[in-house]
């Protein structure tokens, strides 16, 4: 076996199988899915995969695909990049997924994606962000915008609509997206005329981040950038307020924020602070509501974020593909991806550009009694 992803010689643990028997039966079109649905991004991957499997049993309810119904095989990474890789070659090779969805962050689904475009099976990402995701090759796709956008993002609005002009940035040196970017987000707020007071880092699970937010503090920053995930971001609001750092400064991050343990966390801690993300459910366009209200009726009336509609998105994208494709060979799909054009999708409208990524706008969220709330829309630069 030719593929050796880490060159680490430990035995893989026993992935999780969750929504049933792996095992297809004849007529059924497998997909497979990965995500972290335990660990420390476990909302992600639980959010996300709600999204898709309603995506799923929506189109097995009008005919599934070629007359085929879908069976969607899920694995469990736990958060870990390394099984990430682990269990995309075991939907691969074992459960002979005709194609892959996941994952969340970037990291992992570097990893994952790796595997996949050795096997020349497509992926399709709901959200991972950082540019290198598709640079691994032609079978990788996402159904989001990149980081090199939403880094600018955060930048113009606290420039342009929060007039500041001194923010410093921590971010997580162990994950590709907050690395990624904290750069685009230095870059763009200097070239605006902005002023970066201090650059500090972490790591994923670290307990005290007291050193890092006292040189902030003492920078004289207005505002502090943390494009990191969720539980990390939560404990550096509440450890920051504690060191003196009040709300008037506020937090600013990117989507890694998108989840209800920050403000079940971090509580006052986050209030007024602000995050990009893929979506703000307060859009008005018919499928965003539509969206919504099936969402609801399948999951005991909670709102979807913004995992939720990119896992639906990403799944009903690759289902379009799959029934457009003349075979469910991998080049005959990544060539249909590829060709996926005005996709009404909830996230916004979806073409697939020759990146193999999506060009979007992106929403600003305001963190209000606990809930993110929509602030603005901003615009992807004109090609
Ligand atoms: N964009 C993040 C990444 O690439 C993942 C993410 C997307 C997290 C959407 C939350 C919401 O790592």
């Amino acid at each position: 076996m030719a593929l050796t992803l880490t060159g680490c010689d430990q035995q893989p643990q026993q992935p999780a199988v969750t929504g049933g028997s792996p095992v297809a039966t004849p007529g059924e079109i497998v997909v497979g899915q990965y995500g972290s649905l335990t660990g420390s991004e476990a909302t992600f991957g639980q959010t996300t995969d709600e999204g898709v499997r309603l995506a799923v049993e929506e189109r097995n309810a009008t005919g599934g695909i070629k007359g085929r119904k879908i069976k969607l095989v899920t694995y469990d990474d736990r958060s870990n990049a390394q099984e990430a890789g682990t269990v995309v070659t075991r939907l691969i090779t074992q459960d002979k997924a005709v194609a892959i969805l996941g994952e969340v962050a970037s990291t992992r689904s570097i990893a994952g994606g790796r595997v996949a475009q050795q096997y020349g099976v497509p992926m399709v990402s709901p959200s991972s962000t950082n540019p290198t995701v598709t640079d691994i090759g032609d079978m990788i796709f996402r159904v989001c915008f990149i980081d090199p956008f939403q880094g600018t993002v955060m930048a113009k609005f606290s420039h342009e609509n929060l007039k500041l002009t001194k923010v410093a940035v921590l971010y997580d040196k162990g994950q590709a997206y907050s690395t990624g970017l904290s750069n685009y987000f230095q870059q763009a707020f200097k070239e605006m005329g902005g002023t970066i007071t201090a650059v500090e880092t972490y790591k994923g699970g670290d307990p005290d981040f007291s050193a890092q937010l006292t040189t902030i503090r003492n920078s004289g920053a207005e505002a502090i950038y943390i494009p990191g995930y969720y539980n990390e971001v939560a404990s550096i609001a509440l450890q920051a307020r504690k060191l003196g750092i009040p709300n008037s400064v506020p937090l600013m991050g990117g989507d890694g924020w998108e989840s209800p343990k920050l403000a079940e966390i971090a509580g006052e801690a986050v209030e007024g602070c602000y995050f990009s993300n893929h979506y703000a459910p307060e859009d008005e366009r018919a499928e965003v509501k539509e969206f919504i209200a099936k969402y609801k009726a399948k999951y005991n009336g909670v709102t979807p974020g913004a995992l939720a509609a990119s896992g639906y998105d990403a799944a009903n994208i690759l289902f379009d593909a799959m029934g457009r494709a003349p075979s469910l060979s991998g080049a005959d799909l990544a060539k249909a991806l590829a060709e996926t054009k005005n996709f009404k999708a909830v996230t916004g409208l979806i073409t697939i550009n020759k990146s193999r990524n999506a060009d979007k706008s992106a929403v600003v969220l305001q963190m209000k009694g606990g809930t993110p709330v929509y602030v603005a829309t901003v615009e992807p630069p004109k090609k």
